[in-house]
């Protein structure tokens, strides 16, 4: 047992409580934030005459060994200390002596832990913004290829009008758009700092907390000492933002194992990103999309942990709040490896463009061009909708399609059908002329690549 405290008692901690308290297990993830916000802490220490600026490069120099050498692996970290903070100090100590007790001037490990937090969530809201941009990249090239490739588009599963890939992979653009502009939101909201806020009420030491702000690169420090110890609401946006980041790659695999299945055959997977049976020698799964699929589940979970927990706690700083740490670095580091295990999977398959084709010329998907043909010539709405739900049913009992029929047998469900509608209900037409801006035909998609184009520079 390595703590930091211990002054006011008589007893030693019981072995299971210091192993229930302890957290050095889980954040040791944080050592690299940790030692940079000490390094912050002690250079304001020197900068205002707290300690000496001897004292405070002499902290700084030892801070800066501890995470070289902890970086090359030369340096373990002991799990016999309580936390990375009492590892730190307590190894800087060992070092450099005396001048290694100053460091913890003016601080708490309240509001230490909130900026290691911080930081560490600040920095991954990174990684995963650039991961989210190579995703959006794929999906940009994929749209580009693919303004022509016909699919039947569904509601209720069941085919409903032809739509194109492109148009269908624009849906998923959109959504990690909005993905990734949460992301920019929330670390605009997250940036400020709370070092400075002591335990709970901040310090009669005249800190700086202007100058830690800056270097480390927050907008300014927190407004509330006992907010700044206590807000974990950063962490519910993020897990919240990740659930959703979850709810679209869950949706998108969903129909990668649809379109996959032997049933429909509008794509296969590649092999280095598929699986096989142990037993069925003709099998071939995708388990990428069905882990990705499933994992959502863990992250809401972390979503619904940290609101549990965070609801009933009174200001400021209680120990429950330690538990907001596993639940976020395990929700960060599965997202992590969805998204680029998703981008994998979709930039390596292959598209069966024929099969997709065909499947949007059956289904009636032209039953609305058809229903609207009629509208064209004069039939109200209403009524061309029902003369076309009575050539579906006549068409359903020849078994063919509504353009597969004779213009006599058209003409005896309505005489206003003329030899024009045959265009006017071809795949093509049904899809190339709904050009309304967000629709699926050419110049509409066009012009939407276009602004994608655009976007996805300003964000590289
Ligand atoms: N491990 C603790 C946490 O994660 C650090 C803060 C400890 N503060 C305290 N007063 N015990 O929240």
């Amino acid at each position: 047992m390595a703590q930091l405290w211990g002054g006011r008692f008589t007893k030693e901690t019981d072995q299971l409580v210091y192993n229930f308290n302890a957290s050095i297990s889980f954040d040791q993830k944080f050592f690299r934030q940790d030692i940079n916000g000490s390094i912050a802490h002690a250079t304001m220490l020197g900068k205002t005459g707290i300690i000496t600026e001897e004292e405070s490069k002499q902290i700084i120099e030892g801070l800066n060994s501890i995470l070289k050498e902890v970086e090359s692996g030369e340096l373990e970290i002991g799990m016999q200390y309580e936390d990375i903070h009492s590892f730190v100090e307590a190894t800087l100590i060992d070092r450099i002596g005396d001048t290694g007790k100053k460091l913890h001037t003016g601080r708490s490990r309240n509001d230490q832990v909130a900026l290691d937090m911080r930081l560490y969530t600040r920095d991954e809201i990174d990684n995963i913004k650039e991961l989210l941009i190579h995703l959006m990249q794929t999906l940009h090239n994929l749209m580009k290829e693919n303004i022509h490739t016909y699919m039947p588009g569904f509601t209720h599963l069941q085919k409903a009008q032809p739509v194109t890939f492109a148009h269908h992979t624009g849906a998923y653009m959109e959504m990690f758009k909005r993905d990734y502009s949460r992301l920019c939101d929330i670390y605009e909201r997250m940036n400020y700092c709370p070092l400075g806020a002591g335990a709970l009420a901040g310090t009669t030491y005249p800190l700086d907390r202007d100058m830690t702000a800056s270097l480390l690169g927050f907008n300014g420090p927190t407004l509330n000492s006992m907010d700044s110890v206590s807000d974990r609401d950063y962490i519910i946006e993020l897990l919240s933002a990740l659930s959703t980041i979850c709810v679209h790659l869950s949706r998108f695999s969903e129909e990668i194992i649809i379109w996959n299945s032997n049933e429909y055959q509008f794509i296969e997977l590649d092999d280095a990103y598929s699986t096989g049976s142990s037993i069925m020698p003709q099998k071939k799964n995708p388990d990428i999309a069905e882990l990705v699929r499933g994992k959502a589940g863990r992250v809401y979970g972390a979503l619904i942990s940290i609101l549990t927990t965070m609801k009933g706690i009174p200001l400021a700083y209680n120990k429950d709040m330690q538990e907001d740490k596993e639940l976020t670095f395990d929700a960060i580091d599965t997202v992590k490896g969805c998204i680029a295990l998703f981008d994998g999977m979709i930039s390596t398959m292959k598209l069966n463009k024929e099969n997709m084709q065909r499947s949007a010329m059956n289904g009636f998907t032209n039953a609305t061009d058809a229903a609207d043909y009629l509208v064209k010539n004069g039939v109200p709405f209403r009524d061309a909708h029902g003369i076309i739900g009575r050539l579906v049913l006549y068409a359903i009992e020849q078994n063919k399609a509504i353009d597969e029929l004779s213009l006599d047998e058209l003409k005896s469900i309505s005489p206003v059908f003329e030899e024009d509608i045959y265009d006017a209900i071809s795949l093509e037409t049904c899809v190339n002329k709904r050009n309304t801006i967000g629709a699926p035909g050419p110049e509409a998609m066009s012009e939407v690549i276009k602004a994608n184009e655009e976007f996805l520079n300003s964000i590289q």
